[in-house]
């Protein structure tokens, strides 16, 4: 249930408070609550840059002792309507409520339950570590700068590059029952020469209407991708085992 803004109260110390009073005028009152939350958890100890400010959600690098996380905060401005569509018809999400504030939180929750699947079935993908509400907090990809996505930096073995990743989508298909869906060069880190697949908040399950067109597509994404790279397309034959 969505809950009236309360104003921000932090009793606990203020120099907690100062670390969020440069988004003050950046988040809403609620989602400052809940980075509040996360970060007297322990989850966090200060937002530092933002990656991206993103249409549907702003992507944070946090700071966390000496090392780094990733703080995705889904905005409340996000299309919900087509995040409801999206859900609607997946096996997990039967009688999703309509309700703005619900939608956001149960897509966040979607993008922590599809890491946690992706992780256990052997696929690389960020740890997810917290999800509240409509922020995600996972393990940040990286060294020094966040790993650069695909498209900005080519790998120097892209035939081995493909192949992990066709391993990557097998796995994700067959062991942890989920289909990608939003596939591309957009979504896949190069992280020091090795795929690392990001944004699983479009994954559906198995059971999704048309999965094997999705499924299809995000292949097709890769064969398109790599082909500019001298790659063959590879045949994909576990696609009928499901
Ligand atoms: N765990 C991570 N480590 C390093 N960089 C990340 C991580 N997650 C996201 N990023 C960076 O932030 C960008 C945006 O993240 P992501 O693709 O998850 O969000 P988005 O495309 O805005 O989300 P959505 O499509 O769900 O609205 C990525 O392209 C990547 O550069
Ligand atoms: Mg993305």
């Amino acid at each position: 249930m969505e809950r009236k803004a309360r104003p921000l109260r932090y009793k606990k110390n203020i120099s907690a408070r100062e670390k969020f009073k440069a988004y003050e005028n950046v988040f809403d009152q609620a989602t400052l609550r809940v980075l509040f939350k996360l970060s007297s958890q322990g989850y966090f100890d200060e937002l530092q840059g933002a990656i991206k400010i993103g249409k549907e959600a702003n992507v944070f690098f946090a700071i966390k002792g000496k090392k780094k996380v990733v703080v995705k905060i889904y905005r409340k401005s996000a299309n919900f309507k087509k995040m409801y569509d999206y859900m609607a018809p997946d096996p997990r999400y039967i009688g999703l409520k309509r309700n703005k504030m619900n939608i956001i939180s149960t897509w966040a929750k979607k993008e922590y339950r599809n890491l946690l699947k992706a992780r256990s079935a052997g696929v690389k993908v960020p740890t997810p570590y917290a999800v509240y509400q409509n922020v995600l907090v996972m393990e940040f990809i990286g060294d020094k700068e966040p790993a650069p996505q695909l498209n900005k930096v080519k790998p120097d073995e892209p035939k081995q590059f493909y192949e992990t990743l066709i391993k990557y989508l097998k796995k994700l298909y067959l062991n942890a029952k989920l289909v990608h869906a939003d596939l591309s060069e957009f979504n896949i880190l190069n992280d020091n020469g090795k795929p690392v697949i990001i944004d699983l908040s479009h994954a559906v399950d198995v059971r999704y209407p048309n999965v094997k067109a999705l499924l299809k597509r995000d292949l097709d994404n890769l064969a398109r991708f790599f082909k500019k790279l001298n790659v063959e397309e590879k045949e994909v034959k576990w696609i009928q085992k499901n």
